[in-house]
């Protein structure tokens, strides 16, 4: 089926209420995990990558990646840049294969926002790229900075419509209580999201695609094998599934999802070398790391994206 942009995969998961995932990738195991879950589901799928991953794997390592993984599978791929903090950063992947791209103009002023996301629109649309902008500010971790509880701040809905209007973005971040990371909320706190302010917005914003950043469970399953098996993440605390799934039959049509991926391979790798430990061969314990990604991409389809045979 091919490398695809974003537009009609959200298009779909809009008007049939469910939302694609969005996985992060950075290596080989994480790319097959991901895509034979989403084969076997036959579900659409985007792969996205974040300049850590970039740096880590190397841009033409992951593109490469991606396209033996669209060649081996019947399912539209979609391959995202995310969270890019710059135009250049940008234009380097929408040049170099990418087919949808995040601008992440949310740490900006909104006047700036607004100027650095219509200059990657104007470039990503000459090339049928597609663009994710953001608006509010996640609390969370990603690429090593920190954004304190604090300095968060939920989406303002009286801006949502003009941000689009004056940038021509694909598809709109918006902060309604996720965070990045694995330690998402402090013990005890009682997870919620902010629901009025994501009816506001569709309101103002008929039809269009919504997407939810930090949106792993941190799944306790994992959490506690991580545990078991020598770690140390008992304060570690996600969002809901039950959250995610009602947010993904209204207006949120993308969920991106990392670290839940990261507790599965980490927690199956722990096991592995734990239970075996004379093993020394990377093909064992990453064999084992592969099923472990393929089952989350699996549960998440089921229990929270809903996309399941929508390809
Ligand atoms: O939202 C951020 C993603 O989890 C990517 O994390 O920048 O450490 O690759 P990373
Ligand atoms: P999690 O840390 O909740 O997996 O969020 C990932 C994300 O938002 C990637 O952009
Ligand atoms: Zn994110």
């Amino acid at each position: 089926m091919g490398l695809v942009n974003t537009k009609e995969m959200l298009k779909k998961a809009y008007n049939e209420g469910y939302a694609v995932g969005a996985f992060n990738v950075n290596n080989m195991e994480i790319i097959q995990g991901i895509t034979e879950a989403c084969e076997e589901m036959k579900s659409p799928v985007i792969l996205q990558v974040s300049a850590g991953a970039r740096k880590y794997a190397k841009h033409k390592y992951l593109v490469r990646l991606v396209e033996a993984a669209v060649e081996e599978t019947n399912i539209p791929i979609a391959l995202h840049l995310d969270h890019g903090d710059s135009f250049e950063l940008c234009k380097s992947c929408i040049d170099g294969g990418f087919t949808s791209v995040m601008i992440d103009g949310s740490s900006l002023s909104y006047d700036e926002n607004v100027e650095v996301t219509k200059k990657v629109v104007d470039y990503a649309h000459k090339y049928n790229v597609t663009v994710e902008g953001e608006l509010g500010k996640l609390a969370g971790i990603e690429d090593d900075v920190n954004v304190s509880e604090k300095d968060s701040s939920y989406t303002d809905p009286s801006q949502v419509e003009d941000f689009v209007n004056k940038t021509g973005v694909d598809s709109l971040a918006i902060a309604i209580g996720t965070s990045h990371g694995a330690y998402k909320f402090k013990p005890g706190h009682k997870v919620e999201l902010r629901f009025d302010i994501l009816k506001e917005i569709q309101k103002k914003l008929p039809q269009f695609p919504i997407v939810l950043h930090g949106a792993s469970s941190v799944l306790p399953n994992l959490v506690e094998k991580i545990n078991k098996f020598g770690g140390s993440l008992e304060d570690a605390i996600g969002v809901p599934e039950d959250l995610l799934k009602k947010s993904s039959k209204m207006a949120v049509c993308k969920i991106n999802v990392d670290s839940d991926l990261r507790l599965a391979m980490t927690a199956s790798i722990r096991e592995h070398l734990s239970l075996h430990p004379k093993h020394f061969d990377p093909r064992q314990y990453l064999t084992d790391a592969r099923s472990a990604i393929k089952e989350v991409v699996r549960h998440k389809i089921e229990n929270v994206l809903g996309s399941f045979n929508k390809i």
